[in-house]
């Protein structure tokens, strides 16, 4: 059943089941071993983030002194990135009622005592698509704001196997997770072998994006 939390900001929970989470994870831990997870690191400061990341699709979502930015290799690797693990795909086509194919999958990894501050999404040329946030691992405290940084904020509890469209006149609103929650409902630790890249009180969270503008329907 979807929730609108707020306009074009409409949370499914448990959207993955179990079944589903396992085999999203099983896509990615092959996408990782292609594209291992980095530390990147705050535009000009060089200061790391809390959480590491990796990406799929043509491109990736990278962030270092010289800036934030999508690009269509690995920063560390050179390599191009991997494909977006079929799940992650699927959720796309059956819930951001989008005429084109995401383009970005940013993954973030979290560890227990990560978080991410408020920010925007906003390095999309394509602000006409929504964000598709798919999570796995431990839940977490997802913040959510206005258009301004300073506008009133509410929170979610985003469970594993939970997506969030990001769209419409919430697209550009801001948003950041307060803290990962201690584990409690992470179907994925019941299952074995648990992925490398989600131990214990670890969080995954996908965000597919489109990139570039979307084209205009062909003239008929
Ligand atoms: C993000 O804003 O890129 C990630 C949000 C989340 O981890 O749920
Ligand atoms: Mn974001």
């Amino acid at each position: 059943m979807a929730v609108a939390l707020a306009p074009g900001l409409i949370h499914h929970p448990g959207y993955l089941d179990g079944d589903a989470q396992a085999a999203l994870a099983g896509q990615l831990a092959a996408a990782l071993r292609l594209a291992p997870p980095y530390t990147p690191r705050m535009p000009r400061t060089g200061r790391p983030f809390s959480v590491r990341m990796t990406n799929c699709g043509p491109l990736g979502w990278v962030s270092d002194e010289a800036g934030y930015r999508y690009q269509p290799t690995h920063p560390e690797t050179g390599e191009p990135w991997p494909a977006i693990p079929g799940i992650a795909r699927a959720a796309w086509d059956a819930l951001a009622r989008c005429a084109a194919p995401p383009e970005a999958c940013l993954v973030n990894l979290y560890a227990p005592t990560a978080r991410m501050g408020l920010h925007q999404d906003r390095d999309e040329a394509a602000l006409d698509a929504p964000v598709l946030s798919l999570s796995l691992g431990a839940a977490a405290l997802f913040r959510y704001g206005g258009l301004r940084r300073g506008d009133p904020t509410r929170s979610v509890r985003l469970d594993p196997g939970d997506a969030l469209v990001i769209g419409g006149p919430s697209r550009l609103m801001h948003h950041g997770i307060d803290r990962v929650l201690p584990a409690g409902t992470d179907l994925l630790a019941a299952r074995a072998p648990r992925p490398a890249f989600l131990p214990a009180g670890g969080r995954c969270n996908l965000t597919l994006r489109r990139v570039t503008a979307i084209p205009a329907p062909a003239a008929a």
